[in-house]
């Protein structure tokens, strides 16, 4: 989401046969035929992690300075480090990779805190796409078998990954989700604002507000100034934050009444 439109950044991208589901309907005269194409690709950032460019979109799904680098420096380091309880229940807009998932999920084992995670998404991610992100070769092998259950799990169950973690994946519009709250902590990683500018409204931004507890933390790799307007609207406490490489900067939410 940084730079995410950069020619001159040196992107390599490994290709792929956009998987193809055929329709075939025999109730009328004229065979009809519809494609539903994934139109994404991998490609490796900046610190040599892998993400999704969404073609459709013109989209990645991290900075194409660093995938691992971004999530930890937003979503670790200012959303999850930030929380000082030792029970966390996070809200996640969207699952996507998994990214930000596993690398909460490793911090839940090397802190010892326990954290029910969900995750909404819409559009998840096809068995050849999540089985080539490199992101077990790069955190440690051991993590591949719970990174891969966590793709292939049920969605709308809660699944426990581990110890300290559960996941509960929602396949849905964000839109139309009614969280049963109180969440610590709102990681919101949708589509940048100008490419999804109906996920980043006060309409969203009000319901949840109302799904976070007090000294809730609502965490970003956006600084937009629409985005800070609206957040403030909906009751937050905004602040400023050094971005992620690439990046100057970031915005932090606060629900503090
Ligand atoms: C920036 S990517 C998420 C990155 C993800 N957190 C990760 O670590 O890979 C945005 C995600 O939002 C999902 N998405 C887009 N529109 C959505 C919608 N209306 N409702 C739910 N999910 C949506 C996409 O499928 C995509 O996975």
């Amino acid at each position: 989401m940084v730079n995410k439109l950069s020619t001159t950044h040196p992107l390599s991208a490994t290709p792929f046969t956009g998987t193809i589901v055929l329709f075939a309907t025999f109730d009328c005269p004229v065979l009809r035929i519809s494609f539903i194409t994934m139109n994404r690709t991998i490609k490796v950032t900046g610190d040599g992690s892998h993400t999704l460019f969404n073609n459709d979109l013109r989209e990645p799904y991290h900075s194409i300075n660093g995938a691992i680098a971004e999530s930890m420096h937003v979503f670790i380091r200012h959303g999850l480090n930030a929380c000082t309880k030792s029970k966390i229940r996070i809200l996640e807009i969207g699952f996507g990779t998994g990214l930000n998932m596993l690398l909460t999920l490793i911090q839940s084992e090397t802190r010892n805190i326990k954290i029910y995670y969900q995750s909404v998404d819409k559009y998840p991610l096809e068995s050849f796409e999540y089985s080539s992100l490199n992101y077990p070769d790069i955190l440690g092998e051991h993590y591949r078998e719970i990174f891969l259950r966590a793709h292939e799990c049920e969605w709308e169950t809660k699944v426990t990954l581990s110890k300290n973690f559960t996941l509960y994946k929602e396949r849905t519009d964000f839109r139309g989700i009614h969280p049963d709250g109180k969440y610590n902590i709102v990681y919101y990683d949708a589509f940048a604002p100008d490419k999804q500018p109906e996920l980043w409204d006060l309409h969203i931004f009000r319901m949840i507000y109302d799904s976070m507890v007090t000294g809730g933390i609502w965490v970003s790799y956006t600084s937009k100034g629409t985005v800070q307007r609206n957040l403030k609207s909906a009751g937050f406490k905004v602040e400023k934050l050094p971005g992620p490489p690439g990046k100057r900067e970031m915005l932090r939410a606060l629900k503090i009444s």
